[in-house]
C-alpha cells in the first residue's frame, strides 16, 4: 500500500480563507432561474415562488456568494427589464443563447431569494451592448439609499432598504468572439476603468475624498475587500487559459485598469479530451499552474507601477463540462423558454476533479478570494430538478459541501516530508484542523500520516471519503450512490493524524482538542 506523509505547523500559514472561494453562479440560462431555483407552481414554493427543496439543498451545499445574471446574457441584458411590476416587464429575445426571456425574475427578485438562502449576491454589470453609464445607473439604483430619481425607483418597486451589494464583475468573458460587445484588451481595458471610477463615485462614501482620488489616480491603489464602504471590482480576465490572447490579455487589461479594480476574473472548464481518469484528474495540476500565471501578471503590473497593491483572483466560473455538449448542439429553433441546456450528469471522477480544484484554491488562500462554481441548479451544476418533481444531489455536490463546512479560518502551508504526494490541503478554524486529501490512485489505498503535534489536537471529529472505484458511477434522483462514507480507523496516535484514504477518493480529516 502506498503511503504519504505531511507535517502541518501553526507558524507556516498561506492566509485568511476567503468564503467567497464557495460561491456559485446564477444565470439566466436554460432552467437555471426557471424551474431551478424559482417555480411559483411548485408545490414546494413560498409566496415568492423560490422552489424550497432547491432553497435546502443550497443552504446544505453551504454556497456563500452567488453571482448574477450573467454569464453571457449578462452582456444584452437590460437590467431595467427585471424591476417593478412583473405585469409591466418586457418579454424579450436572449442572443447569449438564443431562448426568450420573461423577465419574470429579476434584481429584486434575486435580492430576495439571496436574503432567504442566506448568501451574498455578487453582481455582474453589462460592458457589451452597454457600458458606463447603465453600470452607474444599476449601482446607484441598487446601492444608494434615496432621494435620487433611480434610488426612488428602488423604494417605489418595494424596497426601501439599499441591496448593498458589494462585490461586482464589471462585463463577462470580454475576450470571447461569442460574447455579445466582445473588444480587444486595451479597449475592454480602459472601459472597465471608466465603469470602475463611476460606480465607486455612485457607491463609496469616501471615493471623494483627496486621498482616494490620488491613490486611485497616482498607481497606489489599495484592495479593501474587507472594508464594507467600499466596492470590491473584478475586472474580466480571459475566458480560458486556451484562449490564444491569453496571458497578454491579462496584462494589457490589468495595465489599463489597475488603479481602478481588486480582483482580476479566471473562468476554466474542466475536459477530457483522452478520456482516461489519470488524464482527466490532471486538470487540478493545470488549475494550479493557471492561478500562479495569473498572480505573476498581476504582480507584474504592478511592479511596472513600483506599486505594493496586490491584485486578489476570483475563479468566478468552473467546473467540469464536457459531456453534455456545447448550447448550439441541443437547442431548439424558434427562441424557446428555458429550455434544458447543458444539463451535465456528474460521475465519481467529477466529484474527485472538484475537491480537487477545492484543494487547489485552499492553497491559494492568499490570492484567490472568490470562486464560482458554474452553475448552481441544473446547468452543469451540484443540484437538479425535474419541473413540477423532484430536486438531488449530484456527486460534485459533496466535495463542495464539505469544504465548505470544515474548509474555513486560515489555509495551513503542509510541508510533504516522504512517499507519494497527494493533492493536500488544511486549514486552521480556532481549535479546528482540517485536512483535505485526493487519492489519485484509482485501485490502492494510500496510507496518510501527517505531523500534527504543534497544533493542539487529540480526536478525529469527521473523517469522510467521497469517491469510488467506479469512477462512471453517478447520482440520480432515487440515489446519492456518493455520499461521503467513513474511513474507519481514522485516529490521531504519536502525534501524528493517521487515516487510510480509500482509492479514488477525496477525503476530509476534521480534528478537534480532547
Ligand atoms: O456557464 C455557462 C457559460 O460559460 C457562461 O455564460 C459564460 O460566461 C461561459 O462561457
Amino acid at each position: 500500500m502506498a503511503h504519504a506523509l505531511y507535517s502541518l505547523h501553526p507558524s507556516f500559514t498561506i492566509g485568511e480563507v476567503d468564503p467567497r472561494i464557495y460561491g456559485s453562479f446564477v444565470e439566466h440560462m436554460g432552467r437555471c432561474v426557471y424551474t431551478g431555483i424559482f417555480e411559483p407552481d411548485h408545490p414546494s414554493a413560498d409566496e415568492n415562488g423560490f422552489r424550497q427543496d432547491v432553497a435546502e439543498l443550497v443552504k446544505e451545499l453551504g454556497v456563500t456568494v452567488v453571482r448574477y445574471p450573467g454569464g453571457n446574457f449578462v452582456s444584452g441584458y437590460n437590467w431595467e427589464d427585471g424591476v417593478g411590476p412583473v405585469k409591466d416587464r418586457p418579454v424579450r429575445l436572449d442572443l447569449a443563447w438564443g431562448t426568450r426571456e420573461p423577465n419574470t425574475f429579476g434584481t429584486n427578485e434575486f435580492i430576495d431569494w439571496c436574503r432567504q438562502t442566506e448568501i451574498e449576491p455578487m453582481f455582474a454589470v453589462n460592458l457589451g451592448t452597454r457600458g458606463i453609464d447603465d453600470a452607474r445607473r444599476f449601482v446607484e439604483y441598487c446601492n444608494h439609499p434615496g432621494g435620487t430619481e433611480l434610488s426612488d425607483l428602488r423604494h417605489e418597486h418595494g424596497y426601501p432598504e439599499p441591496h448593498g451589494i458589494k462585490f461586482w464583475c464589471l462585463g463577462n468573458e470580454m475576450d470571447g468572439p461569442w460574447q455579445i460587445g466582445a473588444r480587444p484588451a486595451r479597449e475592454y481595458g480602459r472601459l472597465a476603468l471608466q465603469a470602475a471610477k463611476v460606480m465607486r463615485w455612485v457607491n463609496d462614501e469616501l471615493a471623494h475624498t483627496r486621498d482616494y482620488l490620488a491613490n486611485m489616480g497616482q498607481g497606489g491603489g489599495r484592495t479593501q475587500l474587507d472594508d464594507d464602504r467600499f466596492l470590491t471590482l473584478a475586472a474580466c480576465g480571459s475566458s480560458n487559459r486556451e484562449m490564444k490572447t491569453y496571458a497578454r490579455w491579462e496584462y494589457d487589461v490589468l495595465d489599463e485598469c489597475f488603479e481602478a479594480v481588486d480582483i482580476i476574473s479566471l473562468h476554466t472548464y474542466f475536459k477530457n479530451p483522452e478520456g482516461t481518469t489519470e488524464s482527466f484528474l490532471e486538470n487540478i495540476d493545470r488549475l494550479d499552474d493557471y492561478i500562479s500565471e495569473v498572480i505573476a501578471i498581476a504582480d507584474a503590473v504592478a511592479a511596472t507601477r513600483r506599486s505594493p497593491k496586490r491584485i486578489m483572483l476570483s475563479l468566478d466560473e468552473w467546473n467540469v463540462w464536457y459531456k453534455s455538449g456545447h448550447p448550439v448542439d441541443t437547442l431548439d429553433e424558434g427562441f424557446p423558454e428555458h429550455p434544458p441546456l447543458i444539463e451535465e450528469v456528474f460521475d465519481a471522477k467529477d466529484a474527485m476533479v472538484v475537491g480537487g480544484a477545492l484543494i487547489v484554491l485552499l492553497n491559494h488562500a492568499d490570492r484567490v478570494k472568490a470562486a464560482c462554481t458554474a452553475q448552481l441548479v441544473n446547468i452543469i451544476a451540484p443540484i437538479m430538478t425535474e419541473p413540477g418533481g423532484r430536486a438531488w444531489k449530484q456527486t460534485i455536490f459533496h466535495p463542495f459541501a464539505l469544504a465548505s463546512k470544515y474548509g474555513r479560518g486560515t489555509a495551513l502551508r503542509a510541508g510533504h516530508q516522504d512517499g507519494a504526494k497527494l493533492d493536500f490541503a488544511a486549514t486552521r478554524d480556532g481549535d479546528r484542523v482540517t485536512v483535505f486529501a485526493l487519492n489519485r490512485d484509482l485501485k490502492e489505498s494510500c496510507e496518510l500520516r501527517v505531523d500534527v503535534s504543534g497544533l493542539g489536537i487529540d480526536n478525529v471529529d469527521v473523517a469522510l471519503a467521497v469517491g469510488n472505484t467506479d469512477t462512471e458511477l453517478t447520482n440520480t434522483a432515487e440515489a446519492d450512490n456518493l455520499a461521503p462514507v467513513n474511513i474507519e480507523g481514522a485516529k490521531i496516535e504519536d502525534g501524528h493524524l493517521v487515516a487510510s484514504l480509500p482509492p479514488a477518493s477525496w477525503c476530509v480529516l476534521s480534528c478537534l482538542p480532547g
